[in-house]
């Protein structure tokens, strides 16, 4: 797990070092990683400069030390519909809470990140900035909002906050005795910047015939990569996207393919920006913004506006730039499409096996996307990719994206419970081979949910093996449209509460992965019920209680 760093060392040789007061504080809050990534080269950079650095996740930073904190670095995502990153709700809460101190001695910067398919883009760090400044905190430069391709909006401000903590803290040191932390007999390692060519070692469809979802069970073969990962740990997937999508966007605007286009120092034909550089799939606002523009259309020029919030929420949730492109023509040059789009950012799928069990191997469970809508077929750019356009032997640009909010406890001897419907049984899959090859004597307890039993019950047959060989030791499993009435994994929970209760309450970790707008709250909804039935608490307390489990990292979520 991340761990704050103490203050950078006196380094022999170095000048006086700065005192406590004058050391540079970086708290950062991350769901994906992106944030801890960056906070993560601030942090380096920052050493090298040698200024003194403290680095906090969100989650472990001591607020009551805010007051009296000189420099402060904010790095924070928003997830979904304007909410901080799990991990960082008690900061959060804390800051904009009566609570949060008077702050006149404090100066700070914010880099927020988001993803501007959401109305609420980057909504936590405008708010945190703002909140910083009510509470007499100087703004140290403006605030940057990253999307997903955060790279080219992050770097800048990266630099500045470089900049301005050697003005403010930096001791001018002699930088003579500072060596790359590489130094060329390193081998290469791969990364986001980087991925490694995996080959698909094998592609099989596991969802039945007659079921509505098809989903993959995918390998990967990461032999030779040097690459590892844990359970719980994310496989990043550089997808393309759909042919059928690039030809209709070149048909959509009479653009020819061939186009040879620069942005950013690249020049690829606009074909191959559209299959391996762009995003299409996905609609963002400030594209939308521009389309409005040049098609002159009032209503999507009101989308823009407050009152268009909720139809323009909706509008970026279900629409591709394709259908924007159809229903509401606009010209456009092949260099304005291309300096217009955002970046193609890779796709992050839950590992679902364990090293311990597959060694070189890493493998998904992916659920294609492809759906009707506005009279066309519509598909997903990484799900449609690896279920349909690579085949076995075929290679695939992956990295590992290390998740330290979704640990397995490190004491083997605990119980676990795991929710994880659909494709978020995926990681369960992980924990579940894991705790089997290490041999842990912790008992494990998995509730799924799909559509059908006969059609969707995934991996029916390793669940099945593990409990019969004391794997796993409870399963419970809610077939949704198998009757009359949808029952979901929280009602298979409530009926189970008193168990339930009696693990949580015996020490078990409990984990939830998978659909965040409606399953992740209804479970929630469900465990303060069972706090109540069963615990005998007030609504208030049992939310309480579960907020606990959350700090105490017993409650762990990895909802998308
Ligand atoms: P449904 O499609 O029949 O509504 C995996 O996708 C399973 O999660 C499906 O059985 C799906 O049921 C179910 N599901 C849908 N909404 C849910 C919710 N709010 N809570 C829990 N499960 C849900």
């Amino acid at each position: 797990a991340a761990r704050p760093s103490p203050a950078a060392a006196p380094q022999p040789g170095a000048a006086p070092q700065a005192s406590p007061q004058e050391t540079v504080t970086l708290v950062y809050g991350t769901q994906t990683g992106n944030s801890r990534l960056l906070a993560e080269r601030l942090k380096q950079r920052l050493e090298a400069a040698g200024v003194s650095v403290r680095a906090f996740r969100a989650g472990e930073y001591p607020v009551r030390e805010l007051k009296n904190e000189r420099l402060l670095y904010v790095v924070i995502s928003t997830q979904g519909d304007g909410d901080p990153p799990d991990d960082a709700r008690g900061f959060f809460d804390f800051v904009m809470s009566k609570r949060a101190p008077a702050l006149e001695k404090l100066r700070f910067a914010v880099l927020s990140l988001g993803d501007s398919s959401y109305p609420k883009f980057c909504e936590v760090g405008r708010v945190l900035d703002e909140r910083f400044a009510q509470l007499g905190a100087g703004r140290l430069f403006a605030r940057v909002d990253c999307d997903l391709d955060f790279e080219p909006a992050a770097a800048p401000w990266l630099e500045q906050a470089l900049e301005r903590a050697r003005a403010e803290v930096g001791t001018p040191v002699t930088l003579a005795t500072v060596t790359p932390l590489h130094q060329g007999s390193v081998p290469p390692t791969f990364s986001r910047d980087n991925p490694y060519p995996a080959q698909v070692l094998a592609n099989q469809r596991i969802t039945g015939r007659g079921a509505l979802k098809d989903v993959r069970h995918v390998e990967l073969s990461l032999e030779g990569s040097g690459l590892s990962y844990e359970p719980g740990d994310a496989l990043g997937v550089v997808p393309r996207n759909p042919p059928e999508l690039v030809d209709a966007v070149l048909s959509t605007l009479k653009l020819d393919g061939a186009t040879e286009v620069a942005r950013e120092g690249r020049t690829l034909p606009l074909a191959r920006w559209l299959s391996e550089g762009l995003e299409i799939t996905k609609l963002s606002r400030p594209f939308l913004a521009n389309h409005a523009t040049r098609s002159g259309n009032a209503e999507l020029q009101r989308l823009l506006t407050p009152e268009g919030a909720e139809s323009l929420r909706a509008m970026l949730a279900n629409h591709q730039v394709i259908d924007l492109l159809r229903t509401h023509p606009a010209a456009w040059s092949a260099e304005e499409l291309v300096a217009a789009l955002r970046r193609l950012t890779p796709r992050l799928y839950s590992i679902a096996s364990s090293q311990k069990r597959v060694g070189d191997e890493v493998h998904l469970t992916v659920a294609r996307v492809d759906y009707e809508a506005f009279g066309f077929r519509h598909f997903g750019a990484a799900s449609s990719y690896l279920s349909s356009r690579v085949a076995e032997q075929d290679l695939v640009d992956v990295f590992i994206e290390s998740n330290d909010r979704f640990r397995l406890p490190r004491d083997g001897s605990r119980d676990i419970l795991m929710i994880g419907p659909g494709t978020g049984v995926a990681p369960f899959r992980a924990f579940v081979q894991e705790r089997a090859e290490s041999g842990a004597s912790g008992r494990n307890w998995l509730f799924f949910g799909e559509q059908h039993f006969r059609s969707q019950f995934l991996y029916q047959v390793e669940w099945q093996e593990a409990v019969k060989k004391g794997h796993l030791h409870r399963l419970d499993v809610a077939f949704s449209r198998d009757q009359g009435r949808k029952i979901y994994v929280q009602h298979r929970l409530r009926e189970q509460g008193r168990e339930v209760h009696a693990w949580l309450e015996g020490g078990a970790s409990l984990y939830v992965c998978g659909e965040a707008q409606r399953m992740a709250p209804d479970v929630h909804e469900a465990l303060i019920d069972i706090y109540m039935t069963h615990g005998g608490k007030s609504r208030d307390d049992a939310r309480a209680h579960l907020d606990s489990l959350r700090e105490q990292q017993r409650y762990l979520r990895d909802v998308y």
